[in-house]
């Protein structure tokens, strides 16, 4: 949360599973498109928030298994546990807040009352949530009869519904609305509210997003009934909600653009050839670089000389690039090596991706951009601490060069000299 010195330009608050990130597609091509969005033209200036129902437990594995971006804050257990940071520092305030009329010893007794409640794994189980699975045809009158006994022995309790399956039971204070609206007044205590938010959905437990004042909020197009109907009821007629076309991470990205919250072409959506941009960003010509690299590997852009020579005229003749098993070449017969290896990670299932990406000026047109270089091929995943070097040159095709690469293996090294060419 201390990244930013002002307010967030935007300040972008998602679901992960079926919002961010898409089950149903293998590819993970929206979720790779979102990210290749942040990370250039909104990461210096914005923040990104998770907000799942998921565990810390359950969330780590999903960390691993989906090529996602280290949020800012992270929200996890529908709304009760709020964390800061990649070091992911938990909210003490917040934990002792929700202690207030909570005890969990009496939801456990109350809830074994009802045979209809199977318990959810034990990770699910957390100091302020109890999960449950429980039938869609039998939920609505459990939920009755329950909140009805907590009435009566003075327990405050939330219960929420979603996805057709998954009962939730939290204090009252907690759940995703709340833990958003308790960090927005954080943000704003220091003077730091967000220029814009956006919340995004798919299910029950993101309704409390969509209502809470000044956000706009997109629900994706694979929304489930139980958020669609609470829209209907609760939201029909405000403008600032609304219903994408697109799926996921696809649908948030429609979202900015629906809002007018900001630019929304993913620069993995972009066509080679790159035209010059009018105004340079550091964090913008790093994606693109290796977004071109994974397309050009991939064999995803047409076997061209001239992918070759855009790489050489975006880097100095001079430049060093060093690989993170230790060795030292010059930039340009890096990319003359590159240019051999055209289509190599053809139908393998092979992605490269940034995430963390931070720049610092280090000069009038120069800057230092550090980030975490992923190239996964399947389920094997690589990562890099990347650091590179680049200066603006007006004079040249695209406008800067990149003087200097150092990488070091950070992540499940596999000693793969097949990773990291770039
Ligand atoms: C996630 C959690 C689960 C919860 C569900 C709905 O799947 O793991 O415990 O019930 O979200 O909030
Ligand atoms: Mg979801």
């Amino acid at each position: 949360m201390d990244k930013l010195k002002g307010s967030a330009r935007l300040m972008i608050v998602s679901d992960l599973d079926h919002t961010m990130v898409d089950h149903h597609d293998e590819e993970n091509l929206s979720l790779l498109r979102f990210g290749a969005l942040w990370e250039s033209l909104y990461c210096q200036d914005s923040l990104l928030v998770f907000s799942t129902g998921r565990s810390p437990t359950l969330y780590k594995e999903l960390r691993k298994e989906k090529p996602m971006l280290t949020p800012d804050i992270t929200i996890m257990s529908v709304g009760t546990e709020i964390t800061y940071g990649e070091e992911m520092v938990p909210d003490a305030g917040w934990e002792e807040y929700l202690n207030n009329k909570w005890d969990k010893n009496i939801v456990l007794e109350e809830t074994a009352k009802f045979p209809q409640l199977k318990l959810q794994v034990e990770s699910e189980q957390r100091p302020h949530k109890v999960s449950f699975l429980v039938d869609k045809k039998t939920a609505q009158e459990v939920i009755k009869s329950l909140s009805e006994n907590f009435e009566k022995r003075g327990v405050d309790a939330k219960i929420i519904y979603s996805g057709g399956q998954d009962l939730d039971i939290l204090a009252q204070g907690a759940g995703k609305g709340q833990a958003l609206a308790y960090l927005l007044k954080k943000l704003g205590s220091c003077g730091k509210t967000p220029n814009n938010t956006l919340v995004c959905g798919d299910s029950g437990n993101d309704a409390e997003l969509f209502s809470i004042p000044g956000v706009h909020g997109v629900m994706v197009s694979n929304a489930q009934e139980e958020l669609l109907q609470w829209r209907a009821e609760n939201a029909k007629d405000n403008p600032k909600v609304i219903h994408a076309t697109e799926r996921c991470a696809a649908g948030i990205i429609q979202a900015i653009g629906h809002f007018k919250l900001g630019p929304n072409v993913s620069p993995r959506d972009v066509e080679f050839p790159y035209v010059k941009e009018d105004s340079f960003k550091p964090t913008e010509a790093v994606v693109k670089f290796y977004v071109l690299y994974e397309k050009w590997r991939r064999a995803d852009v047409p076997k061209a000389d001239s992918v070759v020579e855009y790489f050489k005229n975006v880097t100095d003749a001079n430049g060093v690039t060093i690989h993170p098993a230790g060795l030292e070449f010059s930039i340009h017969s890096a990319i003359d090596a590159l240019g051999s290896c055209y289509g190599d990670k053809q139908g393998k299932k092979y992605r490269a991706w940034v995430d963390r990406l931070v720049i610092s000026q280090t000069a009038s047109d120069s800057w230092l951009v550090r980030f975490d270089l992923w190239e996964s091929e399947g389920d094997a995943w690589v990562c890099c601490l990347a650091s590179l070097a680049l200066t603006v040159k007006p004079e040249s095709p695209a406008g800067f060069v990149v003087t200097h690469i150092h990488k070091t293996w950070l992540k499940g090294h596999s000693g793969d000299e097949q990773a990291s060419k770039l």
